[in-house]
């Protein structure tokens, strides 16, 4: 196993480690033999959400590691996610609920809401699709009726804290004008060419950790997409960027190092996706070199606002009173 991986101080006094193991995408299979081999790799932190649908899994394999005493519940940083199908008030515990048993744990150490918009709670559906192919949207979302639920949470023992997935700025501020536990971490998309600047002033003003999903830039998603949604779509190569194939040679790195090193050396969490082991080995293998003040430079003007996870295959989702991204896309 590699060294202990540094980690961030949460509001709420607990560590997180600044590398996590995403697993969006990461089917049953695949992804038993890959977590295996990213615990064994040393990753403590698991980032999973109730609709990857692969809690199950990870909880297998969890459990697996916890009675054969190879790793200590505490020293697990677990992550899942309320659904969109559960973002109204009654839907905190039951989601909650469902993912601790799905996980097969007494508590997480992080419950997000996944986005700030909700789709009609329909079992057996976590997108429920109407006939004419658009999505079966909730509108009637309060999240300060939502977010007092999530203080319930954990006021009830089963999460250790409480944080935000693809809020913006203006439902962040509401959140925290009417709150009584504040947000401890946000997750949203963040790499070179989407760095969020004024999002994360906003957390570093209220001490709120950014976690960076899609920190590579997804490059898997094209394929995801055209398997399961049959949709074509045109993905930035961020890894194959001229400027960071340079500071990756200059510092003997890969690409994917040299991302992920600048994303932890600013100071964010990141959770890189992979089920191949020698690429979620080299992820973690980012705590041996630094960046200097030009590298930095160099990436920060890689900043083009090109935001890759918008959530439009959901057809109709942009018509949700609270769908956060109203910038420009480009695609
Ligand atoms: N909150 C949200 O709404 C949200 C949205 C998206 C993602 N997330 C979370 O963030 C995690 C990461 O995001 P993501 O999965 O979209 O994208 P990502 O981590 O940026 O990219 C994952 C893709 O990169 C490949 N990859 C991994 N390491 C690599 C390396 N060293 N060199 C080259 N390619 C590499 C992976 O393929 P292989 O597996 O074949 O290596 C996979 O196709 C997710 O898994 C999920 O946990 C959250």
């Amino acid at each position: 196993m590699t060294s202990k991986i540094p980690s961030f101080t949460l509001n709420n006094g607990r560590e997180m480690p600044s590398i996590g193991y995403g697993t969006w995408q990461a089917k049953d299979e695949e992804l038993e033999k890959a977590l295996e081999a990213a615990l064994e790799a040393g990753y403590r932190h698991i980032d999973t959400a109730y609709i990857y649908e692969n809690e199950k899994v990870i909880g297998k394999v969890l459990k697996r590691w916890i009675d054969e005493g190879r790793v200590k519940r505490e020293d697990i940083f677990l992550v899942t996610k309320l659904p969109p199908g559960g973002v109204h008030p009654e839907g905190v515990s039951k989601y909650l609920n469902r993912s601790l048993e799905n996980l097969q744990m007494d508590y997480v150490d992080l419950y997000l809401i996944h986005a700030p918009f909700a789709f009609k709670d329909v079992d057996g559906q976590p997108v429920p699709i109407k006939p004419d192919g658009t999505i079966d949207l909730d509108t009637s979302t309060d999240h300060v009726a939502i977010w007092k639920e999530m203080e319930k949470q954990m006021d009830s023992g089963k999460t250790k804290a409480i944080g935000l997935s693809n809020f913006n700025k203006t439902q962040i501020e509401r959140v925290l004008k009417n709150c009584k536990i504040r947000p401890s971490a946000l997750q949203i998309e963040l790499h070179p060419y989407l760095q969020q600047n004024e999002l994360v002033d906003v957390c570093k003003q209220n001490n709120i950790i950014v976690t960076a999903y899609s920190p590579l830039g997804s490059p898997g998603l094209a394929a995801f997409m055209e398997t399961n949604f049959g949709r074509k779509i045109n993905l930035p190569d961020i890894l194959g960027n001229p400027t960071i194939k340079a500071i990756a040679k200059k510092h003997s790195k890969t690409e994917a190092q040299a991302v992920l090193r600048f994303l932890v050396q600013s100071g964010f969490v990141a959770i890189p996706k992979s089920t191949n082991p020698v690429r979620l080995k080299q992820n973690l293998d980012i705590f041996d070199f630094e960046l200097d003040e030009e590298d930095i430079k160099q990436l920060k003007v890689l900043d083009e606002g090109i935001r890759i996870c918008d959530w439009k295959v959901v057809k109709g989702i942009e018509n949700h009173p609270e769908y956060p991204f109203k910038d420009v896309i480009k695609e």
